[in-house]
């Protein structure tokens, strides 16, 4: 069963400690592409219909990191406890997410927002619910579609893939798929449509972007222009990193706004009674003078 969370100032705090210290640990360790990887596959078992899987933290029990698509991650999940270590109120489902977020930030690639509050869960899903690389558009669609996804999604968070490289030990496959992969920008996309690249990887999920029409032509758009990949990239960034969840109380963030205003209201009218105040002063010493 998963536990409430509750986001309250102390948790915000604790939020915000752990994205300074992945920030630091991310850039020494030049880990954001498996760390990204680790936020898309906790997230990429949900499914819309059951409303199971999704980011809620199940990819650290063994079961479920034994499937043979997360080969190579307990690497980032290692990773992520000595963050835990650190702040161990932060739950692995928003520690997870988190980590995606600043992966895409310290690389250069837009910025996400990050929305506090996942349950963490026990129960994984089946195996076979991401997506197998060997295979093409049928595959692609029914995988997204499964998580609630659309085709504009599947193109941009396949731009992921600007970060990274396959490893023949973990997938079977190998090498990057952009010259520079510790930097998010949109060659993945320029890659693509150069066709084969001495050195550089093309999926066959990759590939498939090409060949269906409603794909390519998000694919034209990000090789031309940035702009609107990171954009679209990062909309469907959150959408991924938030399906099944719901925010525990926006009502926290509610008070914060609302606080602030009345703060700012009250030091108006401070300073508003301070200058009468002043002025008639002023003018009551010109009088006696
Ligand atoms: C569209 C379906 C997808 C398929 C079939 C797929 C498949 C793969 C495969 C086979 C690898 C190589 C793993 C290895 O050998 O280390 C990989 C790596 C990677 N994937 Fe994907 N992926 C997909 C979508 C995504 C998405 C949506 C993201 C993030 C938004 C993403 C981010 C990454 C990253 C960053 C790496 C590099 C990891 C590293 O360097 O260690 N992928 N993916």
């Amino acid at each position: 069963m998963a536990t409430a969370v509750v986001v309250d100032a102390d948790y915000l705090k604790e939020v915000d400690k752990a994205r300074r210290d992945l920030r630091a640990l991310i850039s020494n360790k030049n880990c954001a592409p498996i760390m990204l990887r680790l936020a898309w596959h906790d997230a990429g078992t949900y499914d819309v219909n059951t409303k199971t899987g999704g980011p809620n933290g199940s990819i650290r029990n063994d079961e479920e990191l034994a499937h043979s698509a997360n080969n190579g991650l307990k690497i980032a999940l290692d990773f992520c406890e000595e963050v835990k270590s650190r702040h161990p109120k932060i739950t692995y489902a928003d520690l997870f997410q988190l980590a995606g977020v600043v992966a895409v930030e310290v690389t250069g690639g837009p910025t996400i927002e990050f929305v506090p509050g996942r349950k963490d869960s026990k129960a994984s899903p089946r195996e076979g619910r991401l997506p197998d690389a060997k295979k093409g558009v049928p595959h692609l669609k029914e995988v997204f579609y499964r998580m609630g996804l659309s085709d504009k999604d599947i193109v941009a968070l396949s731009g992921g893939h600007t970060l990274g490289r396959a490893h023949p030990e973990r997938s079977g496959f190998e090498g990057p798929w952009t010259k520079e992969p510790l930097k998010f920008d949109n060659s993945y996309f320029v890659e693509l449509l150069k066709g084969e690249s001495e050195g550089l990887l093309k999926l066959p999920t990759d590939i498939a972007l090409l060949e269906d029409p409603q794909f390519r032509k998000f694919v034209e758009i990000y090789a031309k222009d940035e702009d609107a990949f990171f954009r679209d990239y990062a909309a469907s960034h959150k959408k991924l990193s938030e399906l099944g969840f719901s925010p525990p109380s926006s009502s926290f963030k509610a008070t914060i706004k609302d606080s602030t205003v009345l703060v700012q209201s009250a030091v108006g009218v401070v300073v508003a009674a301070a200058v009468v105040v002043v002025s008639y002063m002023y003018e009551v010493r010109k009088k006696t003078k």
